[in-house]
């Protein structure tokens, strides 16, 4: 057996002996020195005395290895709990859009998608704010800068809102029509604690044969009831956007505060007309809300900037949360 093949301090105690002890090989040779002639006593000697230091070094360092293995054998507790790696987590704007998708699956709507970069005609002609019009004021837009809109092909941007869904849906489905659409917006926009430069907006579009305001009341208030709570108070106030009349915003009573959820209002009839369907027998009701402002109150998140920060101080409050 080699050194290296004792396994065990049993082992490593044979080893020894068998080269160090009293009747070790090495031990046998030391003794044989008095008996070699004179002239050979001193380098004989001398080579098996140092090799009797190198054995005993060896020895003693695998004795200090086999130490330090039965150590370490010994901290591994096999009952712990296995170490978790990091998974990360949903943001809490997708959490909050996925809440807002349920909520509105639950009430019979479909979910659809559309483009981030939208031509000029859907985010804002076809929505009855032609160029000069001064509602383009209320979307701080910025444009994609490309050939084709430098030459006189159509312009490009970034979608300021989700409402060009609407006339994009309208151009291929017929009535009866309820659905959203979720989806990034984006603003040339300075930041501050209550806007950012990009945005998660749900757009909704009911459209069916006499649909009234009455309809879109009882829609939203049903929404908002089943979003914040049975007995939540809200509020409607007239108010302005070119592709519906009338216009209105929805608020709602927040610890003592009004707040302004979601625009609303009666599809113009223009549009209805300009999606080939007659205004007299169609009607309906469209809705637009931030994603950001819903998870701020959820969440109690004071800056909207937080939200796009990445920072994971931030994050990880969110894990696990639904
Ligand atoms: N698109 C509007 C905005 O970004 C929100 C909006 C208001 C959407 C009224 C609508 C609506 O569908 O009817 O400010």
């Amino acid at each position: 057996m080699s050194l290296a093949e004792a396994g065990d301090e049993t082992a490593l105690d044979e080893w020894r002996v068998a080269w160090l002890g009293r009747r070790g090989r090495l031990t046998a040779v030391l003794r044989g020195v008095r008996d070699l002639p004179a002239e050979e006593r001193p380098r004989v000697g001398a080579g098996a005395n140092r090799l009797k230091s190198a054995l005993e070094d060896a020895v003693a360092a695998h004795r200090a290895q086999l130490h330090a293995s039965a150590e370490h054998a010994k901290s591994i507790d096999v009952s712990l709990p296995g170490r978790t790696p990091p998974l990360g987590s949903l943001h809490p704007v997708t959490l909050t859009r996925r809440h807002l998708e349920r909520t509105f699956r639950d009430m019979g709507f479909d979910v659809v998608e559309g483009p981030d970069v939208e031509l000029e005609e859907y985010n804002f002609d076809r929505l009855r704010i032609p160029a000069g019009h001064p509602a383009r004021d209320m979307w701080d837009t910025i444009w994609v800068a490309d050939d084709a809109g430098d030459n006189g092909g159509p312009r490009q941007l970034l979608r300021t809102h989700t409402s060009p869904m609407q006339i994009r849906y309208l151009e291929r489905r017929q009535p009866p029509i309820r659905v959203i659409v979720p989806g990034t917006c984006y603003r040339y926009e300075a930041t501050d604690a209550t806007h950012e430069w990009m945005l998660t907006q749900i757009e909704g579009l009911v459209i069916d044969e006499n649909l009234s305001f009455a309809h879109l009341k009882g829609t939203l208030e049903a929404f908002v009831r089943r979003m914040f709570g049975a007995d939540i108070e809200t509020r409607f106030r007239c108010d302005y956007f070119p592709f519906v009349e009338p216009g209105a915003e929805l608020g709602v009573r927040w610890q003592g505060d009004w707040l302004e959820v979601l625009g609303c209002g009666m599809v113009h009839p223009e549009i209805i007309e300009d999606a080939g369907l007659d205004p007299d027998r169609y009607t309906g009701f469209a809705f637009g809300m931030g994603v950001e402002r819903v998870a701020m109150l959820r969440y109690g998140v004071r800056d909207i900037r937080h939200f796009y920060r990445n920072d994971v101080r931030f994050l990880r409050q969110f894990e696990g949360r639904r």
